[in-house]
């Protein structure tokens, strides 16, 4: 079921036909708050009174025309000036595909050294760079490393299920990096990933604890898997690293509970909000994390 909900998430038929059925826009909003850019910030207003901060990430991926990553660039820079304008703690989460990657890697460094600067300027935190399909990780990292001195502020995604990411996280460590641990949401081969459930979680936490012991800037665990939040939160308190020194990042709509739970037992915690219209692939990524969800959709076919 996780295959094919992959190989559905980078079909291009499916991309233009499933966002027009009125069923699958109902099922979406589980998974996000609206299409708006409004609507994403009043959502990050509900989370606000438990102290649970926001990451906004505006859907969309691979492009076909430079001039699409330019509005992309400017839509980030009004957003960076609204979250500050609405006192919300609120930083940005970015695909570097949908700041131009494919088509030019010049022009995509320079949009997102121009985010990272006005972030840091008006004092909008950290730009994180999600990290996508493994034909993107080296590039990815190797940008990290080029704008990283330049700009501290900039934070990067590793996944877990990458045999490479303890190298990565090696390569980085003299950068003092922020990293946003995730355990890796594409379809990647055994030949350079761990498929097994047990391997990934051993990688998470193991990499999460090398990360807190080496003292990254930031670490952020980005991950509804309480139970390895705790294993790692046991290792920190046993190593005398304070809670401070690394949060919980969770997907919007999905285990609200525990993560306003972990906020009041005293960990940093943040929610990140993804909307706009182009939400077929990251939805269906959302899917195949849970194929339990598929029924979710089948039932907003119901009329009750
Ligand atoms: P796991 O899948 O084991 O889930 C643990 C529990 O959480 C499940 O038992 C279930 O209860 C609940 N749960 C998890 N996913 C659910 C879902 N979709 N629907 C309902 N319940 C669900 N990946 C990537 O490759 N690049 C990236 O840049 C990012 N960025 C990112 C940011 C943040 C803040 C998060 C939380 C996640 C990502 N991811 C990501 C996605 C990540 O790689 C991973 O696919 C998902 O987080 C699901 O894995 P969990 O760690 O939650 O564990």
């Amino acid at each position: 079921m996780r295959r094919v909900l992959l190989w559905m998430a980078r079909n291009r038929m499916l991309r233009d036909l499933v966002p027009r059925l009125w069923f699958a826009k109902r099922a979406v909003g589980r998974f996000m708050p609206g299409e708006s850019m409004d609507e994403a910030l009043d959502a990050a207003e509900r989370y606000r009174h438990d102290g649970i901060g926001a990451i906004f990430t505006h859907l969309g991926e691979n492009l076909a025309d430079l001039s699409e990553a330019d509005a992309v660039a400017t839509h980030y820079h009004e957003l960076l000036d609204r979250i500050v304008a609405r006192g919300i703690d609120g930083e940005i989460s970015v695909k570097l595909t949908q700041l131009g990657l494919d088509l030019d890697r010049e022009a995509c460094a320079r949009h997102l050294g121009a985010l990272a600067a006005r972030a840091r300027e008006i004092g909008a935190g950290t730009v994180w760079i999600d990290m996508e399909g493994s034909a993107y990780t080296e590039t990815t990292v190797a940008l990290y490393e080029q704008l990283k001195p330049e700009h501290p502020n900039l934070g990067i995604c590793l996944q877990a299920y990458l045999k490479r990411t303890a190298a990565d996280i090696t390569r980085l460590g003299p950068l003092r990096p922020s990293i946003r641990m995730v355990k890796g949401a594409y379809d990647e081969p055994a030949r350079i990933a761990y498929r097994s459930r047990s391997e990934v979680d051993a990688s998470f936490v193991s990499q999460s604890v090398v990360i807190l012991r080496d003292g990254a800037e930031r670490l952020g665990l980005g991950t509804h898997d309480v139970r390895l939040i705790e294993q790692i939160a046991t290792s920190a308190d046993v190593a005398g690293i304070s809670r401070d020194a690394y949060e919980v990042q969770m997907l919007y709509g999905i285990r609200t509970d525990q993560l306003r739970r972990l906020s009041k037992a005293g960990y940093r915690a943040r929610v990140l909000i993804a909307y706009g219209e182009f939400w077929y692939p990251w939805y269906v990524r959302r899917l195949a994390e849970r194929p339990a969800n598929v029924l979710f959709v089948l039932r907003q076919l119901l009329p009750w």
